[in-house]
Parts: C-alpha cells; structure tokens; sequence
C-alpha cells in the first residue's frame, strides 16, 4: 500500500520519460544506440565521451529501462589568447527511430544545458546543424577558414606515431587558440586513429604537423600546427609522401593567408550562460576594449537572451572582440 501511494507521488515529480543523468550500467547500450543511429563504432571513436569518468555529464530519456535518447556531452576548456574558456562538446545525439518526433531530443538537450550551467560550462559547441539546435538558440559561427594546397616547396614529413605524441603537444602549445589537453587523454583520442569518425593520419615534419582524412573523395587537414609557412610546406611535405594532387587546409581566424576563403564550422555553437562567459572572458574583452566600453558591453548583455547574446558575440563583426576566435575541432570532435 505504502510502496503503491509512494511510486505514485514519485511518478508524479518524474515522469518516465524526463531525461535524467546517465549512469555508468548505460554506458554500453548508449554506444549501441548511438551505433545503430549513426552506422559507425562510437565508443571506438569517442572513447573520452563513452568513459565512465564522463558519464556523469550524459544526459539520456529512458523506456523501459533503457536509454532511447541521448545527449553525449564532453566538457572542454579552450585557451583564447591564453584566457580559459569552460566548452560543452555536444555530439552523439540521437534517438532511437522509435521514439522520435517526442521532444526528448529537445528536453535531453535542455536538460545538459541545464547542469553544464551549473558545473560553470559557458559555451555549447555542437557537432550538428539541425533544427533541433537551431530552436534551442545555437547558430553556425563566422570565423573559419579553408586553404587549397597544392604541390610546391615542402618540407620532409614522416607519419607521426604515438612516440611523437609530445611533440605534437608542444607543437599545438604553440597556437593561441586552442582547446587545453591532458596528454594521457589526448594518448586514447589518437590511439583511435580516428578524427570527426573519419581514418586519419598525422604527417610531422620538424617543425610542423598536419593530421589529414579524407572526406568525399578529398583530402582534408583538420588539424594543424607550427608556424604558417612551416603548416604549408608540411601539407606539402604530406602530398609528396603519398602521391595526393591537392589538399585543404581548415583553418581558424587567426591564419592569415591571402588565399584563404570562408567556409562554414562543422556545426552550431551557443552560449549558455552570459554570467559564466564574461566571467572567463572579462579579461581577453579587457584586453580588446577600454573599461568605459567594457562596462557598456556586459550592460548590453545583461538585457540580452542567450540567443541574443550568442548571435552577437559569435556573429558580429563590427563589435570588439567579436566574432570570439575559437579553434577548429580537430582532435576534439565529439
Ligand atoms: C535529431 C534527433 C536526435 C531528434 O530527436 P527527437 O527525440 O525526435 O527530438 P525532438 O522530438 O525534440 O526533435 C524533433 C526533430 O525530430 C524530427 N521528427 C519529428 N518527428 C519525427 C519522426 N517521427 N521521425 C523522425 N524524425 C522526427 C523533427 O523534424 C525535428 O527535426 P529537426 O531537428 O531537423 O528540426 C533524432 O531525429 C535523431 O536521432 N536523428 C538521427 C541522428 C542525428 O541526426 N543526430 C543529430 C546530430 S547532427
């Protein structure tokens, strides 16, 4: 009797479908899920992602028993010009076919948004451009680039292997605009001999690395670092070695070939929280701005939505500061 009024008050506050923090016992069939959704090995791919350590940042709806949505997310700081800022890589979002068209996706998503807000998380970056993200206020940023290279001056290059993972850590230290990564972590992502769930490879000269896969029939370098010129000879180093015609280079803001064009980010971003942002961004704004235009800035957003607020800071060109540089996703993809 007890048990029976107790289940029904405590289905009352929770209904069954209301997306909730995924438990380790998940972890095996939100890979089998995200699998089947996305015809790949997912755990294979994301090891980070599917780790028990990360479980907690998962959001998933569960019937009966099991998961049938869920909202993979990988919390990530990212270095802007050294000053930290607090990432929620969103991906592996899915629903089993079954269950579509029942706003779990959206509460899922509203769900992890909910407590990446609260474990300080300032920025949503999302490996998808569909309505779903678009509803929930995320935009695709400005400020990437591509660069077609072709076959010309170039360095030797040799394909790296897991000895040379230190110095492709020093290497990429030296960008100013990075994601920040624990080497024994970064160690699992690149055992995995996979970026954006695509084989890749990673070329390295003395100077310079670029990690390349291919992507309809073209060859792209997704992740990069050295200086420009010694980037460029080490793409070419890369055609040399395996007889390839032609590369791209993706790029962020801060690469500033003459034959650069834009091009789009592989998904949508969106700043969850304008209090956390400015927190962790007060001082590279402070460093673009005086702090007579500073203070008028965080008054504007203080009146903002998020949405708002993301299509300013991610968008506009004729702000200070903005559009944020921020990295391409290489390594990190989720
Ligand atoms: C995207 C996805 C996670 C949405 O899940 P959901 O639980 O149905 O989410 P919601 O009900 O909150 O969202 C409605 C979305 O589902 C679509 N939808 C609604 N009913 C549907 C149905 N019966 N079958 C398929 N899709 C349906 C809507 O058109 C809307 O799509 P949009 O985001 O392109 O606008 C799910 O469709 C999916 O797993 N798709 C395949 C994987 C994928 O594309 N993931 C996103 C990474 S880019």
């Amino acid at each position: 009797m007890w048990f029976l009024i107790i289940d029904s008050m405590l289905s009352e506050v929770i209904a069954l479908s209301d997306p909730v923090v995924a438990r380790k016992e998940d972890i095996p069939a939100m890979i089998k899920l995200s699998s089947q959704v996305f015809k790949t090995d997912m755990g294979g791919c994301f090891p980070l992602l599917f780790s028990p350590e990360n479980v907690e940042n998962m959001t998933v709806v569960r019937e009966a028993g099991r998961p049938v949505t869920m909202v993979g997310m990988l919390p990530k700081e990212i270095s802007v010009f050294g000053h930290r800022l607090k990432a929620g890589l969103i991906g592996a979002v899915c629903t089993h076919p079954d269950y579509r068209g029942r706003d779990y996706g959206a509460k899922a998503l509203a769900m992890s948004e909910k407590m990446a807000i609260e474990k300080g998380i300032s920025l949503f970056i999302i490996s998808g451009k569909r309505g779903l993200y678009n509803r929930f206020g995320a935009v695709e940023p400005d400020g990437f680039y591509k660069l077609k290279v072709l076959p010309g001056k170039a360095s030797r290059v040799k394909e790296a292997s897991e000895e040379d993972l230190s110095k492709i850590a020093w290497l990429y230290m030296g960008r100013s605009v990075r994601y920040f990564r624990d080497l024994s972590q970064f160690r699992r992502v690149f055992a995995t001999g996979r970026v954006m769930v695509r084989a890749a490879k990673t070329f390295i000269s003395d100077k310079a690395y670029v990690t390349v896969i291919k992507f309809r029939g073209s060859n792209y370098i997704v992740e990069h670092a050295g200086c420009e010129s010694d980037v460029i000879e080490a793409a070419r180093g890369y055609l040399q070695l395996s007889g390839e015609k032609e590369c791209v280079l993706v790029l962020d803001g801060l690469f500033l070939s003459q034959e650069r064009e834009k091009t789009d980010f592989e998904g949508t971003m969106k700043v969850i929280s304008i209090e956390n942002f400015l927190d962790q961004l007060e001082g590279y704004y402070r460093e673009v701005m005086t702090d007579g235009e500073f203070e008028a800035f965080r008054e504007k957003a203080s009146k903002m939505t998020p949405a708002e607020f993301t299509r300013l800071v991610l968008l506009e060109s004729n702000i200070k500061g903005s559009p944020i540089p921020l990295p391409v996703y290489g390594f990190d993809y989720i």
